[in-house]
């Protein structure tokens, strides 16, 4: 009976590890082979001018963790973006609580970092954690520490505009709910290098308003971001509290591991989720999503109109959708005008009134 169970465990290591071996020939190919597609995808508008750059070192055969960190840093330098890094809007207490992530689909590594203050580039900081083993997920007074020792810029993150922006609201009413703001939110990438490796990443201010210490999606895996180089990367953006509900980025790399197309994937995950919100809690906050699989196919849903995304790869130049959610749940898009471009930039440069 022993010398059986033995003999099976010994089948069962040897099959297995003819199985790796098939994959990890198949993969190779793939990596070393002709097929060297490459791709980027984004959340909102805000994220073109780094996916551009992103995109330029992708095609120069550049590594999928350095182009999408590139991408990140581009929208946290900005200081018109109001949901990201520099210029992102301040907490309750008129603080920059900064939100983000890097994951490695080749390894699974994971970094993140969450209400840390006073650093120009949390993206930079959460890349630096995903190569820790333990630790490698820090929140505030932790993370500023360890950016510190590992010599990351320091920044005032806090602009005269976003103080603006924060004098207004305390004017309003303050008993207003919080949500994100149109147009406006956290930005979430997912990229595929020509060598087949998957990145995800994002950075984020959270709420307008928010409580000191609120932690929203952006920085949790599997909520506002996942990757996975045998299957595809999504992040999501919109409303935290009920994007970590669902688990929503990795419940699409589930269903492309299932064999949905990256598209099939969003719209399900999205809709799934904004009803089992509605059934059970009577509202369901902002939920949009983007994805790519490991073929550089992508996909992109939500439950709000005005939802826009960035996406380039190595068939289809950079372009800026928008996308429209069908009554049935469906999402089509449509690319964004030379008009609707040129609004965009000009609301977010406007004077604070
Ligand atoms: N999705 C960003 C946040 O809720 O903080």
């Amino acid at each position: 009976m022993r010398a059986h169970r033995e003999k099976d465990v010994q089948k069962k290591i040897r099959i297995e590890g003819y199985m790796e071996n098939i994959e990890k020939t198949v993969k190779d190919e793939q990596r070393e082979g002709g097929d060297r597609m490459w791709g980027m995808i984004a959340t909102w508008r805000m994220a073109a001018e780094g996916v551009e750059k992103g995109a330029g070192m992708l095609k120069a055969g550049g590594d999928a963790g350095d182009a999408i960190e590139t991408a990140i840093r581009e929208v946290e330098d900005f200081p018109y973006y109001k949901s990201v890094g520099y210029g992102g809007l301040p907490n309750e207490e008129m603080e920059v609580e900064l939100d983000a992530a890097y994951m490695d689909g080749d390894t699974l590594d994971i970094g993140a970092v969450a209400a840390i203050k006073d650093y120009a580039n949390p993206v930079s900081v959460a890349r630096r954690l995903s190569r820790e083993n333990v630790n490698c997920v820090l929140v505030a007074e932790g993370a500023e520490k360890f950016a510190h020792k590992e010599g990351f810029e320091r920044k005032n993150m806090l602009t005269d505009r976003a103080k603006a922006f924060y004098r207004k609201r305390v004017q309003q009413d303050r008993a207003e709910e919080l949500k994100p703001y149109a147009g406006h939110d956290t930005v979430g990438m997912v990229c595929l290098d020509q060598a087949g490796k998957m990145t995800a990443a994002t950075s984020t201010s959270g709420l307008f308003m928010k409580k000191k210490g609120r932690v929203g999606d952006s920085p949790i895996a599997g909520s506002g971001f996942y990757a996975d180089s045998k299957v595809g990367g999504a992040s999501a953006t919109g409303l935290g509290e009920d994007l970590m509900k669902g688990c929503i980025s990795y419940e699409v790399v589930r269903l492309m591991k299932e064999g949905l197309h990256p598209q099939e994937a969003c719209e399900k995950a999205v809709e799934r989720l904004d009803a089992e919100l509605k059934a059970r809690r009577g509202a369901a906050g902002d939920l949009s999503l983007v994805a790519m699989d490991r073929e550089g196919r992508w996909g992109a849903a939500t439950n709000i109109q005005g939802f826009s995304l960035a996406v380039v790869t190595e068939a289809e130049e950079l372009t800026v959708y928008l996308a429209k959610r069908q009554e049935d749940g469906h999402c089509t898009f449509e690319k964004a005008s030379k008009e609707w471009m040129d609004d965009y930039m000009r609301t977010r440069m406007a004077p604070v009134e």
